[in-house]
């Protein structure tokens, strides 16, 4: 069967060509590398020099020569890299795409929690501000919390935050008791309930099933993660964790449970494998805000750039180290 574009699809498809052509001319002028978190659109994978999880791209924004860092991601991310990158000029797409998990914890909030546990070692999960990263120990993401708890005196009191979900994980695993884990979570991850993998898996009973350690659906299977038996068709992972064990595993069918923009990456890596998303709509509207065409602004404006305050950024600096090194 063949295909034929209307007009106002070839227009389009122009269009398109012609931005990705001149981002690469801009990316070339600037000296810029375009980084790409798993859950953007796939035309924005597509042109990044990297594309990958919270900590792969914080190490590849601590390597690069480049001058310039365009982040396509969300601000904290960016935000991570300009802290990393002192002397590179860190650009964001949209300065709107936040984050409701970073935005779960406010300074005030985590300064009263400290002061009652004086002495408590602080763990934040990478998706916070920098001011919350300053007042941390220790920063981490999904790819490295489980290393990261594990390497602190057992004796001294944690305090995990800001995701509720990644935290009770980590303290089932750990087996760690002087655990405190702050309430908060991701408005995508928290909303998919226990009651979809159940369906999903009737449904697919061969699938093997990777889950995001931020979703909510994961605390009735906590007892059955730890146990980690062998075979067993479920796998918690980060996202570049889910790319590396769908290439990895024997398996065809995989139900994954996090946001839709990681499919992209899983099918092209995967193509003779099929992936089923948890739910029909499970996508974060910040990270969707980054266009090809706002990517095409900010190289040709060179805008729009994220600081951080040095006194901040030194803070952080040591935290969000620690994380890189890690894991
Ligand atoms: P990863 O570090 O696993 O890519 O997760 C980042 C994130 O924001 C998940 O919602
Ligand atoms: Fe933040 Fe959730 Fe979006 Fe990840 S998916 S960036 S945690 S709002």
């Amino acid at each position: 069967m063949t295909t034929t574009m209307n007009n106002t699809e070839r227009q389009s498809s122009e269009r398109t060509e012609k931005l990705i052509q001149e981002i690469n001319e801009w990316k070339v002028k600037r000296n810029a590398v375009i980084l790409a978190h798993n859950y953007q659109i796939p035309v924005i994978q597509d042109i990044a020099d990297f594309v990958g999880d919270s900590l792969g791209l914080s190490r590849q924004a601590a390597a690069t020569k480049s001058d310039v860092i365009v982040f396509c991601g969300v601000h904290f991310m960016a935000e991570t890299a300009a802290i990393l990158c002192p002397d590179k000029r860190v650009l964001i797409p949209d300065l709107e795409a936040g984050c409701s998990l970073a935005a779960s914890i406010t300074l005030e909030g985590l300064l009263n929690w400290k002061a009652e546990h004086p002495g408590a070692i602080v763990v934040s999960y990478v998706n916070t501000t920098a001011a919350i990263k300053a007042e941390s120990d220790y920063c981490c993401t999904s790819g490295n919390a489980l290393q990261i708890v594990k390497s602190i005196d057992p004796d001294k009191e944690i305090l995990f935050l800001p995701d509720v979900f990644l935290g009770s994980w980590v303290k089932r695993m750990t087996g760690r008791e002087n655990m405190h884990i702050w309430m908060g979570e991701c408005h995508v991850h928290a909303a998919i309930h226990p009651r979809a993998i159940d369906e999903k898996m009737k449904q697919h009973p061969e699938a093997e099933l990777l889950i995001h350690p931020e979703c909510g659906c994961l605390t009735p299977y906590l007892d059955r993660v730890a146990r980690q038996d062998k075979g067993d068709q479920l796998k918690v992972a980060s996202t570049e964790g889910m790319i590396v064990r769908a290439c990895q595993s024997p398996a065809k069918q995989f139900v994954v449970a996090t946001e839709e923009g990681i499919l992209h990456r899983l099918k092209k890596e995967n193509p003779d494998k099929e992936f089923i998303p948890i739910a029909d709509e499970m996508s974060c509207q910040f990270m969707k805000m980054i266009t090809l065409e706002k990517l095409h602004a900010a190289l040709v404006n060179n805008q729009f750039q994220v600081t951080v305050p040095e006194d901040v950024a030194a803070k952080a600096r040591l935290s969000i180290e620690r994380m890189v090194a890690i894991g």
